[in-house]
């Protein structure tokens, strides 16, 4: 099956807010990305609101939805934003204050749980699909299949900051084996975080991965090729 790419546009929104105009839109690259072959365009709505606005999810979601995948953390405010924008999926990720972006997987222990599993609910009573963004750990892909997650993002974080080859090859073998692990339970399997034109190619082999969601790597190459040219190059790499 072919391999599916998510582009995370964040960061176009991140330059446009640091003049406070209208440019670069974060529309034009979705239609730009999904025109190119890119299958999912992937917006983080954080708290503090410092990319993606609340207006750009309202557009994206007019002209693409079936296509838009919105990552959030699993607060009243961003679930009824989900509930009123509907989005095709949404990714439920941790957040926290001062951090540079995403550090990882959830936390899907005894304080986190009841509130994560009743953002499930609530999006998946509107049709909206849910994916966990997990870290590389049986326990939690069991977990989020039992919560009634439909996909799995399985983070690369550790894979892609790895210091030395015998590191990258372990942590390879875990997203190996989450990834199948991932499609025996019939999740459907992303992930995501660092992922770059070099290491992209060992991820996008493994068995049972899906869809990669991809943004800060290809919104660095666009800056000297072009936005195009970024997303085919990469489109090229994980086929
Ligand atoms: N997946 C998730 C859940 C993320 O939070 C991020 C970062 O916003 C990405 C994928 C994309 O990561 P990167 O920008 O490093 O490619």
């Amino acid at each position: 099956m072919k391999m599916q790419l998510g582009v995370n546009i964040d960061h176009i929104a991140t330059l446009r807010q640091a003049r406070g105009g209208n440019t670069p839109s974060p529309l034009e690259a979705a239609a730009v990305c999904l025109n190119l072959g890119a299958e999912y365009i992937v917006v983080h709505l954080r708290k503090d609101r410092r990319h993606i606005q609340e207006n750009d999810l309202r557009l994206l979601t007019k002209n693409f939805r079936k296509n838009i995948h919105l990552e959030m953390s699993a607060t009243q405010e961003l679930t009824d934003l989900a509930v009123k924008y509907k989005p095709a999926s949404v990714c439920i990720v941790p957040e926290y204050p001062g951090e540079l972006t995403t550090s990882g997987g959830l936390k899907l222990d005894k304080t986190h749980l009841p509130v994560i599993q009743r953002t499930i609910k609530r999006l998946k009573q509107e049709n909206i699909k849910v994916s966990l963004f997990v870290d590389t750990n049986a326990n939690d892909i069991r977990t989020a299949k039992r919560i009634g997650a439909d996909i799995v993002e399985l983070c690369t974080k550790n894979y892609s900051e790895a210091k030395t080859e015998k590191q990258r090859q372990a942590f390879l073998e875990e997203l190996s084996i989450c990834s199948i692990l991932g499609r025996e339970l019939d999740l459907v399997v992303h992930s995501g975080h660092g992922l770059d034109y070099e290491n992209v190619c060992d991820v996008a082999s493994l068995s049972g991965m899906q869809c990669l969601n991809i943004g800060f790597s290809i919104m660095a190459r666009a800056m000297f090729v072009g936005l195009p040219q970024a997303i085919l190059e990469m489109r090229q790499k994980i086929s």
